[in-house]
């Protein structure tokens, strides 16, 4: 008997009530002035909501900017490189390289991580502690010398003045941070870039469509028995990548403590966060170097590593399975595209 991971139907249940309750005291407050802008989730089932910081309070127009700046090259000192060069949609928001390459040509030691679901992590980047917000991870790529990632260090006013001094981009800003004496700022730069990634959720893979929509046919046989290998201690797999994130430890609201911790794996040298493995089939190749090239080749590497006793049809069952936690939906969705 193996148990589906987490599809507490009942407090799924509860949860809708409460998102239900919500929506009835809006409709209710009608006649008031107008609340401030709440944003639209799109929160995939079993997903809690995201904690977003007191200071940077989630909106639609934050959202807006931050998906532009996402993708605007000026952001970068030499005008060549944007976040999403290292971070493309169709890879679910990595590059397909084992590691990546700056803007001005200088390669970066670790591979450009997955932004599937960023806004739940505990810690950000393979293996800092330190950096505990999208807000503040921001800031790395853009200041980042070793090596040269944006390249903003020693530009920050010249880059400030490029968007400040374009007036459409400019108004934006100011849509973004309404009644502020200087909405463009590297501060609002960070904010609104986190904004636009915290809402990079991610969950609507065949597994969710199982586990979730009661589609018993979402998996292939063989998918479903990779589903249940994943789950038994004889695999181990979920003893680190677990919750609905198959990550470490998440954030989010109501469970807002968390200390970031790294695991050694066993395959890889050192301690790093537990990565996500939703979307695991876009995000090759795999691991802090990305020295694994295949989901085939990690397993035949925990196999070894972790003294696995995993046949041939078992390793091809979980391989399966891992690719039943892809989401088409989010790498083709409009909202998160170029603008
Ligand atoms: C040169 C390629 C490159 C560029 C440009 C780049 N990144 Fe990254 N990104 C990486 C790499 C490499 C990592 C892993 C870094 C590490 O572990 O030290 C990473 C990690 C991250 C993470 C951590 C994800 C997690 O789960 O911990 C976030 C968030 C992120 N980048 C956002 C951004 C944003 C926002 C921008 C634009 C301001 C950006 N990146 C620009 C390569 C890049
Ligand atoms: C002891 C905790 C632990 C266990 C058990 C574990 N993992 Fe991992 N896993 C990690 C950590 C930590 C990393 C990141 C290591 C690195 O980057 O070097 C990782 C990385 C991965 C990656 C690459 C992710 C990426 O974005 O590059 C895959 C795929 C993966 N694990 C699959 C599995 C499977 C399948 C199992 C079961 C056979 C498993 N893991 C068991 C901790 C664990």
């Amino acid at each position: 008997m193996v148990k589906l991971p987490s599809p507490n139907r009942f407090k799924h249940f509860l949860r809708s009530l409460a998102a239900a309750a919500l929506i009835v005291a809006a409709a209710c407050s009608s006649g008031n002035p107008p609340a401030p802008a709440t944003f639209a989730w799109h929160l995939p089932p079993g997903f809690p909501l995201p904690l977003t910081p007191p200071e940077n309070l989630q909106t639609d127009a934050k959202f807006a900017l931050g998906r532009r700046l996402f993708y605007d090259r000026r952001l970068s000192a030499n005008g060549r490189q944007s976040c999403s060069d290292c971070h493309q949609q169709s890879h679910a928001f990595s590059d397909g390289r084992p590691t990546a390459i700056g803007s001005t040509g200088q390669t970066h030691s670790r591979n450009a991580m997955t932004l599937t679901n960023a806004g739940y992590n505990a810690s950000y980047t393979w293996d800092s502690v330190r950096v505990r917000s999208l807000e503040q991870q921001a800031r790395v790529p853009m200041f980042n010398t070793h090596p040269i990632e944006l390249g903003v260090e020693g530009h920050q006013a010249e880059i400030v003045a490029r968007f400040r001094d374009d007036p459409p981009t400019a108004a934006i800003f100011r849509a973004a941070f309404p009644g502020e004496r200087r909405p463009v700022s590297i501060r609002n730069i960070a904010n609104a870039l986190a904004a636009f990634e915290r809402a990079l959720i991610s969950g609507n893979s065949p597994y969710d469509r199982l586990v979730y929509g009661d589609d018993r046919n979402a998996l292939s046989p063989s998918a479903w028995r990779g589903m249940r290998l994943f789950f038994t201690p004889r695999a181990g797999c979920s003893e680190c990548h677990q919750g609905f994130n198959f990550s470490g430890e998440s954030r989010y609201a109501g469970h807002p403590k968390t200390k970031p911790v790294l695991v050694r794996n066993g395959v890889t040298n050192g301690a790093f966060r537990v990565p996500t493995l939703r979307n695991i089939e876009l995000t090759a190749p795999y691991m802090h170097d990305g020295s694994i090239a295949t989901i085939e080749d990690v397993i035949a590497r925990y196999v070894t590593a972790r003294k696995l006793t995993l046949d041939a049809t078992e390793r091809a069952n979980l391989a399966a399975f891992l690719r039943s936690l892809t989401d088409r939906e989010f790498v083709a969705d409009a909202r998160f595209a170029a603008p």
